[in-house]
């Protein structure tokens, strides 16, 4: 077992603000990731989860406040090996295969060939290699995206909604990857408008409205809350109010 008082947390946001489009959309964030965690980022469409991670990734103006990813300021060229970054909108080569897309990855992260294979296989893609990736499904596009920020094996991934318009089968192998890689000690933190997917996370960090509500676990979210179902909770904790 990992203890956290050992080391400082791999995620640190402090009293981040953001303004979108005349609008404060974060308004003074702080929490903490600790290492080999399986964070949830959960809150209603539109409540910042996407631009909290783009602060993230140093790839957001902010306004005020601070954010460190492996002791290094968000953005840090030195982070660009050690961070995996999965956008909402997959970000990949439409006009390429499977294959390519993520071989393209690998030729600047200079990985073995075995690896692109290796990380095909862990999305479930295996046996779409050769296959042009926008006549993918939606699905199987985000797959792609993911398998592209894998093959460098970071060691911090970030991962905008990658389960949307998947099947429960594929959402529990993806989960089941992640919590594969948390085990390998990486660190996720992973976004989510799905309440039911919150039990699967070691920690969870509920927005709403651009504030964090609580930084919680599912079993403490329950037992605080007297709900059973995670989506019942959390509305249960809206109702209440920040504390
Ligand atoms: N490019 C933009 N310009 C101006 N405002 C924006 C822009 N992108 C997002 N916003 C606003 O910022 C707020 C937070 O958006 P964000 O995309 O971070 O939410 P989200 O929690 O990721 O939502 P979803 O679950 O729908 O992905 C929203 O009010 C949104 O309208
Ligand atoms: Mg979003």
């Amino acid at each position: 077992m990992r203890d956290d008082h050992d080391e400082a947390p791999v995620i640190v946001v402090d009293d981040l603000w953001v303004d979108r489009g005349g609008r404060t959309v974060l308004a003074g964030i702080s929490l903490g990731i600790e290492a080999g965690a399986v964070a949830g980022l959960l809150g209603p469409s539109g409540c910042g989860k996407s631009t909290l991670m783009r602060a993230i990734m140093g790839v957001q103006v902010i306004t005020a406040g601070r954010v460190t990813v492996l002791g290094e300021p968000a953005g840090s060229p030195s982070l660009r090996r050690r961070v995996g970054y999965v956008t909402q909108a997959p970000s990949v080569y439409g006009d390429l295969t499977v294959w390519d897309n993520v071989r393209f990855f690998a030729a600047v992260l200079g990985c073995t060939k075995s690896r692109i294979d290796e990380v095909i296989h862990a999305v479930g893609l295996a046996g779409l290699e050769d296959r042009v990736v926008d006549n993918l499904s939606g699905g199987q596009r985000s797959r792609v995206s993911l398998a592209t920020a894998l093959v460098g094996d970071p060691e911090v991934l970030i991962l905008d909604e990658p389960t949307v318009g998947l099947d429960p089968v594929l959402r529990k192998e993806l989960w089941g990857l992640f919590h594969q890689l948390a085990t390998e000690g990486t660190t996720l933190l992973i976004s989510s408008h799905v309440m039911d997917e919150a039990a699967e996370c070691t920690s969870l960090i509920l927005m709403r409205d651009g504030a964090v509500l609580t930084k919680t676990t599912p079993g403490r979210l329950r037992a605080d809350t007297g709900e059973r179902d995670l989506s019942a909770a959390f509305l249960a904790m809206i109702e209440r109010g920040p504390r």
